[in-house]
């Protein structure tokens, strides 16, 4: 949709958003891209989970974010401690003990908003005009699923819900089929795809696309501004895991895909489908089962990314790391 402007032109509609995550590597790298970007993106708060790391280390790197970011407007409320059923798990082999690797962190100015993010997903959702709230998801759905558990209503309030996580074509990361934030968390991921709301799925099969590689680091080096100097010192720490473990040239930099997603859908492709998601104890726990031929012509309850543009992803993350000092 688009609005006319004083002098009659046409500006795209700022997308309404919440992120919710688990800050995390490339977390903080989506975080720094979506605040860096508010000519199409009305942030009204970060809110966080367990995931990647403990809780107040979660919630200590998105305020990192912010004041890297400098948006300190944007107000960040911590959320769940743990998944709604499993003990946690975290990612600190991956992501670093602090949960950003590659660089060293410290305590940020600017603290927490006062009460936590499932009331305050609760307070917002409900007061907000029909179907106008677009949710970022890109760690575990603990938050999500327990305000939608404690007042269901709020999907009214909800425009879709935009989700880092499943694997189908190529399995899983932390177990043969099942990806981390659906693992994490299986039982609320699926609270959210059977609350109905508009859901899109950026999983494994997209960000396993779009990968770095040398060029690709040179080119967001060369802002040689502070937030290009973190984004290239945490990315070649964190895509060494990726790069033994399958072998691949680059690593992907999975949670910045949904707000390149957010930003310019046109670089991403992908089909309406039916998902089912495994929350059983077991070996295929957390499995996305995507019925991507229709073959169960089962309702189509998610619109599932599979392909998106590499270089365009990296030359629109490098344009707005550019507006950041
Ligand atoms: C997802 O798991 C986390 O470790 C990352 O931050 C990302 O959200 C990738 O599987
Ligand atoms: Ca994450």
């Amino acid at each position: 949709m688009s609005l006319i402007t004083a002098n009659g032109a046409h500006a795209a509609e700022k997308i309404d958003l919440i992120i919710d995550t688990d800050p995390g590597a490339d977390d903080v790298i989506a975080l720094l891209f979506a605040l860096a970007s508010p000519q199409e993106l009305s942030i009204r708060a970060l809110t966080t989970v367990a995931g990647n790391v403990r809780l107040d280390k979660t919630s200590r790197n998105a305020r990192l974010a912010r004041e890297w970011a400098g948006r300190e407007d944007v107000p960040v409320y911590a959320g769940a401690k743990k998944p709604l059923m499993r003990k946690p798990i975290y990612a600190e082999d991956i992501h670093g003990k602090e949960g950003l690797s590659g660089i060293t962190v410290h305590e940020p100015k600017k603290g927490l908003a006062e009460g936590n993010a499932i009331q305050y997903l609760i307070d917002t959702l409900m007061a907000a005009k029909s179907h106008s709230i677009t949710i970022a998801i890109l760690g575990p759905q603990t938050n999500l699923a327990l305000a939608l558990i404690q007042e269901p209503e709020i999907v009214r309030g909800i425009k879709e819900v935009v989700i880092m996580g499943g694997a189908h074509f190529n399995g899983g990361n932390i177990t043969p089929v099942a990806e981390f934030n659906l693992f994490a968390d299986p039982q609320a991921a699926e609270v959210v795809l059977k609350s109905g709301v508009k859901l899109t799925y950026l999983p494994l099969d997209v960000t396993h696309k779009i990968l770095t590689s040398d060029t690709r680091l040179q080119q967001i080096a060369a802002l040689n501004n502070n937030a290009s100097k973190r984004v290239v010192d945490i990315l070649n720490e964190y895509i060494k895991a990726d790069m033994e473990h399958y072998g691949i040239p680059g690593g992907p930099v999975h949670d910045a895909t949904v707000i390149a997603y957010l930003l310019r859908p046109q670089l991403f492709s992908g089909r309406e489908v039916n998902v089912v998601i495994d929350s059983r104890e077991g070996p295929t726990l957390g499995q996305t089962i995507v019925d991507w031929y229709d073959s169960l012509k089962a309702p189509k309850n998610a619109f599932w990314v599979e392909n998106g543009d590499a270089q365009g992803f990296f030359d629109l993350l490098t344009e707005r790391l550019a507006r950041l000092k």
